[in-house]
């Protein structure tokens, strides 16, 4: 039973990768030897639209891809040390960003703000200078500061383009699917959730109400959901007591959302993901980095959609982010200038 269906999730890389596009695209890690990055790298390495796998970290990469590089699909891998960043980006066209220390229990993702957001920044300087027009794909925390930090970095570079940054917020929606799932007995595939806001406790929005399983959740066990998919990662983090935050379920969403991207880049239409990007929706209240469903097309950012109705208790969750995803957005800000 297990083997024959373990042949066929080989056969046909189905549910993660789509692979109805053509065109192949060198994809650098940056944090490749990490609890994200090792999986995520063994991930990407089997995505079809992959070509070329750069791997990069201070510690580790040449061994990760030493062993990823035997895996039996065509891309080919390289593993670059820590003094070979510049040629680890060479000619890379999609940068995914999982370096950085992970939280510990007790700590918000805003506690790693000291440590990432200086390795966030000098990433993206050598970015800017070896790959300007790179879709940079940020999973280091606090996401809601790293991508300001990013795009303030690339400004200063002048190489800024909003369509070509997203911070990875895949892993609130896969979660949000997947809690909604279990709780109205329907299968994920089923119970998609669009999640907007940010990338930390209360700026996590789901908009459960636009969800056909999601709307008649009410009460005790709506307010229980929400938390749930808002505060999941604190989960893991005390599962896993000291040893770190989520690596597993965050590096398929990682790939996930990779493979989102490069299907948009690819020129298929109708990809459509939320995800942390520069956006007008809130700019007049001074917040101009916002998660909504955004439209992936063949230069990354083609459409960003509005958020859509709101519930009386998604009015009120949306009260609780704002404020606190500006005070985050402008941390970043105020890092770089
Ligand atoms: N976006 C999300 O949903 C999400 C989910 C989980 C974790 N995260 C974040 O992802 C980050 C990584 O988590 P992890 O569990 O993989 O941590 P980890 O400590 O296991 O791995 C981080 C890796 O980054 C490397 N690194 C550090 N500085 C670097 C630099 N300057 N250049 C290149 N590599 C460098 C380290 O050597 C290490 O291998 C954390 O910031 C964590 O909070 C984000």
């Amino acid at each position: 039973m297990f083997a024959r269906s373990a042949a066929r999730a080989l056969a046909s890389p189905s549910r993660l990768f789509s692979t109805s596009a053509s065109r192949h695209t060198k994809v650098a890690v940056l944090g490749a030897g990490g609890g994200i990055g090792q999986p995520l790298s063994l991930l990407l390495k089997s995505d079809p639209l992959v070509s070329s796998l750069s791997l990069y970290d201070i510690r580790g990469a040449p061994g990760v891809a030493a062993d990823v590089s035997h895996v039996d699909t065509a891309s080919e891998v390289n593993g670059y040390a820590a003094d070979k960043l510049d040629e680890a980006l060479d000619g890379v066209k999609v940068v995914v960003i999982p370096a950085g220390v992970p939280r510990k229990p007790g700590m918000t993702r805003d506690d790693l703000f000291n440590t990432n957001a200086s390795i966030v920044r000098d990433l993206a300087t050598a970015v800017a200078r070896i790959a300007p027009t790179a879709h940079i794909l940020v999973i280091s925390n606090p996401v809601n500061s790293t991508v300001p930090i990013v795009a303030a970095t690339l400004e200063k570079a002048g190489v800024f383009d909003p369509a070509h940054l997203f911070g990875v917020t895949t892993l609130d929606v896969v979660r949000a699917a997947r809690f909604l799932a279990g709780v109205s007995g329907a299968s994920p595939n089923d119970t998609p959730v669009t999640v907007v806001g940010g990338h930390s406790g209360a700026t996590i929005v789901p908009l459960l109400s636009q969800s056909p399983y999601g709307k008649g959740i009410s009460g005790e066990a709506y307010a229980q959901l929400v938390h749930r998919i808002q505060f999941g990662g604190d989960e893991v983090v005390k599962a896993k007591d000291g040893a770190g935050s989520a690596t597993l379920s965050m590096a398929y969403a990682g790939a996930k959302f990779t493979n989102s991207l490069l299907r948009g880049l690819n020129g298929e239409k109708g990809v459509i993901t939320p995800t942390f990007v520069k956006s007008s929706l809130f700019a007049d209240q001074g917040i101009d980095f916002f998660s909504t469903n955004v439209e992936l097309g063949l230069n990354g950012v083609e459409k960003i959609h509005p958020i859509g109705p709101l519930s009386a208790e998604e009015e009120k969750l949306m009260e609780a982010c704002l404020p606190e995803l500006k005070k985050n957005i402008e941390k970043g800000k105020a890092f770089v200038a």
